[in-house]
């Protein structure tokens, strides 16, 4: 699905899968510095079932991508990772990707744990900004969610 968030170019969101673990733990180590999850965690929030991920793509490119975590007794999802390259930032796409990863989630509640100093990211993922509901968010200063 192409997608033309304003003031970008034209953008795909497409599933993640372990083949785009080189571009992802790029992304993931640009975006997060020391909280960067090594490539295991990375490798393996591509492959486990019970997680969906999308890419937001620009020319061929991932510059963007979502890990959402299912905990269908619970009828809740957890965003375990979102991540925009800096130099794509500000143009939607983590509006997008977050939109694209409640609707594969499917649940009633989506939560997201982040820095408490991070208020770009919290901002973004307001449900104004999303227009669902959420459950109270966790905060953590790792800005990842606990496994
Ligand atoms: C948080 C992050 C994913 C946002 O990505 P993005 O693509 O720039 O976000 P969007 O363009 O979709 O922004 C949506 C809204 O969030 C808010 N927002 C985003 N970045 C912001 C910033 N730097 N300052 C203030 N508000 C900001 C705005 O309300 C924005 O809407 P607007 O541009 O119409 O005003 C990106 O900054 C990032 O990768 N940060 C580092 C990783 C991280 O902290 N991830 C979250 C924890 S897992």
């Amino acid at each position: 699905m192409i997608d033309k968030p304003a003031g970008g170019g034209q953008t795909e969101i497409l599933p993640a899968t372990w083949r785009d673990l080189r571009s992802l733990l790029e992304l993931e180590r640009l975006c997060f510095g020391r909280d960067a999850w090594p490539w295991v965690d990375v490798l393996a929030s591509l492959s486990f079932p019970e997680t969906v991920r999308f890419k937001a793509v620009r020319e061929e490119k991932a510059v963007g991508f979502v890990i959402g975590d299912l905990r269908r007794p619970e009828n809740l999802g957890w965003i375990a990772s979102i991540a925009v390259h800096p130099a794509h930032r500000r143009q939607g796409l983590a509006r997008l990707l977050l939109a694209r990863c409640e609707e594969a989630l499917g649940v009633r509640y989506v939560r997201l744990t982040l820095r408490p100093s991070n208020t770009s990211a919290y901002a973004s993922i307001s449900p104004a900004a999303t227009g669902r509901p959420t459950a109270s968010s966790a905060t953590t200063e790792m800005g990842k969610a606990p496994s």
